[in-house]
């Protein structure tokens, strides 16, 4: 691993889950530790970068060198992507951001009244989609979590949200756990990455992309 592969480049990156909220105490979220996110974060900024790291709530320390912006809900993500994307040649999308939210949050503790409890959801926007098209959109790279058929969820992705590389795991292999298996797609194809640790994983992308930018 060559420690310099990304240098004088601006990395902004999300990571871990959303959080979106049903009342002051409640929320829908997921199991998305941030283990990954944070990982690639910390392979950037050994690899030279400047990075930038919009995290949900999760529990891991900061990377060295990383300076990093904590969020709770999509809404909140999607607006500090938005307020750094324009000093960014690259944004990675790790976060599994909630495609839903409530139509209401409530002021209050939703009390216990009815044997049901009926919430409605909207959509939340795709920050990686708005990201990559962005007239001066930078590199953008998107990951995918799937829980079957990752080839054709992957290489959807790829093109739908017209992005440079797409990093798909299997939820089983990546959520949650210190080790990942990854396959990266990219207009040249499917690049398989063996099982490792996810730090291991985060260098096997990095050099991928700095092979996709040179
Ligand atoms: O955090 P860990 O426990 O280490 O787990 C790692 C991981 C499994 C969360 C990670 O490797 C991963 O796959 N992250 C993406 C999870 C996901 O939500 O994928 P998706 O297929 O729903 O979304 C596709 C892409 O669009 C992702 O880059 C996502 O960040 C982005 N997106 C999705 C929805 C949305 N509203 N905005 C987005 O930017």
């Amino acid at each position: 691993f060559q420690p310099k592969l990304l240098a004088g480049k601006r990395v902004l990156m999300t990571a871990g889950p959303t959080f979106e909220a049903l009342d002051p105490v409640r929320g829908l979220t997921n199991l998305s530790s941030g283990k990954m996110g944070f990982a690639l974060a910390r392979a950037c900024a050994e690899a030279g970068a400047e990075v930038t790291l919009v995290s949900g709530p999760v529990s891991q320390p900061t990377p060295a060198g990383v300076t990093r912006v904590d969020v709770k809900s999509a809404l909140q993500m999607r607006e500090a992507v938005l307020n750094h994307v324009s000093t960014s040649d690259i944004f990675i999308g790790v976060a599994a951001v909630a495609d839903y939210r409530p139509v209401e949050t409530a002021a209050d503790k939703i009390k216990k009244t009815g044997e049901t409890l009926t919430v409605e959801f909207t959509r939340n926007p795709d920050i990686l989609a708005e990201v990559a098209a962005l007239p001066a959109a930078p590199f953008s790279v998107g990951f995918a979590a799937e829980s079957r058929d990752l080839d054709n969820y992957a290489q959807g992705k790829l093109s739908a949200k017209k992005l440079k590389l797409v990093v798909g795991n299997l939820v089983q292999d990546g959520m949650g756990g210190d080790t990942n298996q990854v396959v990266l797609f990219d207009a040249a194809g499917r690049h398989p990455l063996p099982l490792a640790s996810k730090d291991e994983v985060a260098r096997g992308i990095v050099s991928h992309i700095s092979k996709l930018l040179s």
